[in-house]
């Protein structure tokens, strides 16, 4: 049967333990010669307290209460929170959401605030009145845990007033160690482009400078020999758009590693000889003389020079003999700035302890003159600059 009380025993001894030895937690769970056992939850919760309270120092009493919350619904709650902080995007917001202030939370000044109304704790249930906070601090301790798995930061939390202790209501203060909101996130490289594929088409040709020149541009530069076209990063197809205008009977392989950016652009394209492969071009074979000419546009400013010069030895090989590979991405003309994006994009991936594997979504655009020196250093023969509006730049390669 559930047993409140010999759960609380067990728990205090535990954290008592923890903070000493088995003799002390015995002693003060269970009081000197074992006759703690007589007393009555109420005196129980009294003399044992009273116990602690004797044995130690203030800040160890509250830091072993602390360790004995019970977790009880922990789960759930903390399921809770979690929604309420993804879908919020300050404080102020997440505690003034209907279910935050049904579970008793506020925002006061940019400080959160969590009250109960009625004292939650059923072994207070016949305690009229405690003489000090420490019994309560089990449930800081709840909270602490809580608030912290929930915002994912250390959370200190401070117990401001307790029903038992004749205030009204029972009152914590939640304080997170840092900004829960607003700190710097990368999102996971296939979720931030289907996060936004509805959008992505009109983004990209109105807020980006130069794109929407760019794709005819890459459109016009097209071999109009070209048979069989390798589209690396293709997305939702924008330059495929331009592409299939000028040629219309191009085969083209297009690889992305976003299912939902080729969903777009196979219910674009549907009467056109495209082949659609989901996965990363670092990782998919791209055999050997298959391809006239190979594009990318705006996929590669992601990436190390060491990726993608290893990228473009193996779309030289993908050529055949007069094969060329235009691409057009985001670079900049500054050696500092080139260095800046890389550094930051170092910085937050370490802060976020980021898997060096994953490929998330940072931008870290490359000066023109590295980005020719790769393409040179791959193999490719011919290297030059084409177009720049912006810092949309497109660049032309011959095998
Ligand atoms: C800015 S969009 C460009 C899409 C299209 N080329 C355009 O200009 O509209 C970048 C695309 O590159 C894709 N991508 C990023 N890293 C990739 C990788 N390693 N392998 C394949 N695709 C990748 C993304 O999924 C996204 O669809």
């Amino acid at each position: 049967m559930f047993d409140i009380r010999k759960i609380q025993e067990q728990v205090l001894f535990n954290a008592v333990k923890g903070a000493s030895n088995d003799e002390t937690a015995a002693q003060i769970v269970y009081g000197e010669n074992g006759q703690a056992s007589a007393e009555d939850n109420a005196a129980w919760v009294k003399f044992a307290m009273l116990r602690l309270e004797t044995r130690f120092d203030r800040p160890v009493v509250k830091q072993i209460r602390m360790n004995c919350q019970c977790g009880y619904g922990m789960d759930e709650r903390l399921q809770l929170v979690k929604k309420l902080v993804e879908s919020s995007s300050s404080m102020e917001e997440f505690a003034s959401r209907e279910r935050a202030r049904a579970a008793g939370l506020s925002c006061v000044d940019g400080e959160l605030y969590l009250q109960f109304g009625f004292c939650p704790c059923p072994m207070l249930a016949t305690v009229d009145r405690l003489k000090t906070n420490t019994w309560c601090q089990c449930t800081t301790g709840y909270s602490k845990v809580l608030f912290e798995r929930a915002f994912g930061c250390a959370v200190d939390v401070e117990l401001l007033k307790s029903i038992k202790m004749g205030d009204e209501i029972c009152l914590m203060k939640i304080i997170p160690s840092e900004a829960v909101w607003g700190k710097e996130k990368l999102e996971k490289m296939d979720n931030f482009f289907a996060a936004r594929v509805e959008s992505y088409d009109e983004h990209m040709l109105t807020n980006v400078n130069g794109c929407k020149e760019a794709y005819m541009e890459m459109a016009r530069l097209i071999p109009k020999s070209c048979k069989a076209l390798l589209d690396l990063g293709c997305g939702t197809g924008l330059e495929l758009d331009e592409i299939f205008k000028l040629l219309p009977d191009i085969q083209v392989t297009g690889i992305d590693l976003t299912q939902a950016m080729l969903d777009k652009l196979k219910q674009k394209h549907a009467d056109k000889d495209i082949s659609l492969i989901c996965g990363s071009y670092f990782d998919v074979d791209l055999g050997a003389g298959e391809y006239d000419c190979a594009v990318s546009f705006q996929t590669l400013h992601h990436f190390s020079h060491d990726a993608k010069t290893g990228l473009y030895r193996r779309i030289v090989n993908a050529l055949n003999e007069n094969g060329i590979y235009i691409e057009c991405d985001y670079m900049v003309e500054s050696i500092e700035e080139e260095e800046f994006y890389y550094a930051e994009n170092a910085r937050i991936h370490n802060e976020m302890n980021l898997p060096e594997e994953a490929f998330y979504h940072y931008d870290t655009p490359c000066t023109v003159e590295n980005q020719l020196k790769m393409l040179q250093n791959a193999g490719f023969t011919k290297v030059e600059q084409v177009f720049r509006l912006g810092n949309t730049t497109m660049l032309v390669a011959r095998k």
